[in-house]
């Protein structure tokens, strides 16, 4: 004896299948915090826009003007200060962290972090020479080594990796105090930050399209695509249109109906073995062209079932019994 069922399966998954070899961009006109609109980016899309070359310079630029949009985020972010010795075990918690600016610093621009007599911090351009205070990781009595010799920042980095462990980390208030008193005056640190390193999406692209005068403004570090094709450095935090890339990830979902005939001893209240059913009807529609994303769960009844015990017509049941004599 067989039991015919009937069951609602719900077919969903990502429906775009990326087969376009160029970028494709997305204007979007909503005014959003650079943040805000990475998050809208990733969900809808892939990412924030990375921009490679002039030929997707010209192609954004005329996507703007077509959409009557305004200046609009790409991908590129300045990147975030960080100390030359990175050995993780160095830091404890919120230690690679702490900071002691001064009053208005950091600015924009300038890179490279010096102490000042006060015991604060200032930023400045990497190329100007100053004294240096390494760290000497194999001296644990007096681990800070101030050199008096002026480099610019980088001859100090190597200088300080040569001779000793690497430029000077200040981890905490007390080290802070312990590093004024043995520098006296203004020396490079080991905190620094990459100008303009990181795109969103992780990119290492190297190409830039500043307008004149701009990529060093005063602590901003969000970069906008401007309707005449320049680039302007911005503060993230300030709302305007953004640029997307990538193909639109729309969830398409399908309803479809399915009739099982089962042996009457097969209990199809268990879970177990609605779970077993469905991966067996997942695997034929696989191999049937199915995509890998896509996910298929049972519907329930507003009573919770998700099978229908459905009568077998007479004219089902001789055609049934005709198909099992064959
Ligand atoms: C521009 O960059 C895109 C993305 O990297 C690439 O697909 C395209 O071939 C490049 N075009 C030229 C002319 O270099
Ligand atoms: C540690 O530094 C002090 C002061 O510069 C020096 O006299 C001493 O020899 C150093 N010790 C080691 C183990 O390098």
């Amino acid at each position: 004896m067989t039991l015919l069922l009937i069951a609602t399966l719900l077919a969903s998954g990502l429906g775009s299948l990326s087969s376009s070899v160029s970028r494709q961009f997305h204007v979007v006109k909503e005014q959003k915090s650079w943040t805000e609109a990475q998050q809208y980016c990733r969900e809808e899309f892939t990412d924030l826009a990375t921009i490679d070359n002039m030929t997707e310079m010209e192609k954004v630029k005329s996507m703007i003007h077509e959409a009557g949009a305004g200046d609009a985020w790409i991908g590129l972010k300045r990147g975030e200060w960080q100390w030359s010795l990175a050995g993780r075990d160095f830091y404890r918690e919120n230690e690679a962290e702490f900071r002691n600016w001064d009053s208005g610093y950091p600015r924009g621009g300038q890179e490279n972090c010096l102490m000042n007599a006060n015991g604060k911090w200032s930023d400045d351009w990497s190329t100007n020479i100053w004294t240096f205070i390494c760290y000497d990781g194999g001296n644990s009595t007096h681990p800070y080594v101030l050199v008096t010799e002026g480099k610019n920042w980088e001859d100090a980095q190597i200088y300080c990796r040569e001779k000793h462990t690497d430029l000077a980390s200040v981890r905490n208030q007390a080290e802070n105090d312990q590093i004024k008193d043995i520098i006296g005056g203004t020396a490079w640190i080991g905190l620094f930050r990459d100008a303009w390193s990181e795109w969103s999406d992780g990119s290492s692209s190297s190409f830039r399209h500043w307008n004149t005068g701009e990529s060093n403004n005063p602590g901003v570090g969000c970069t906008q695509f401007t309707p005449s094709g320049q680039w302007n450095d911005v503060g993230c935090h300030n709302p305007s249109h953004f640029i997307c890339y990538g193909d639109p990830k729309e969830v398409k979902s399908q309803i479809v109906r399915v009739k099982l005939q089962v042996a009457s001893h097969v209990n199809i209240n268990d879970p177990a073995m609605q779970q077993a059913f469905l991966q067996q009807i997942q695997q034929r529609l696989r191999e049937s062209g199915m995509p890998a994303g896509a996910k298929l769960t049972w519907m329930r009844h507003p009573d919770g079932q998700i099978f229908k015990e459905k009568k077998e017509t007479k004219e089902e049941g001789r055609k049934r019994r005709k198909r099992t004599e064959l």
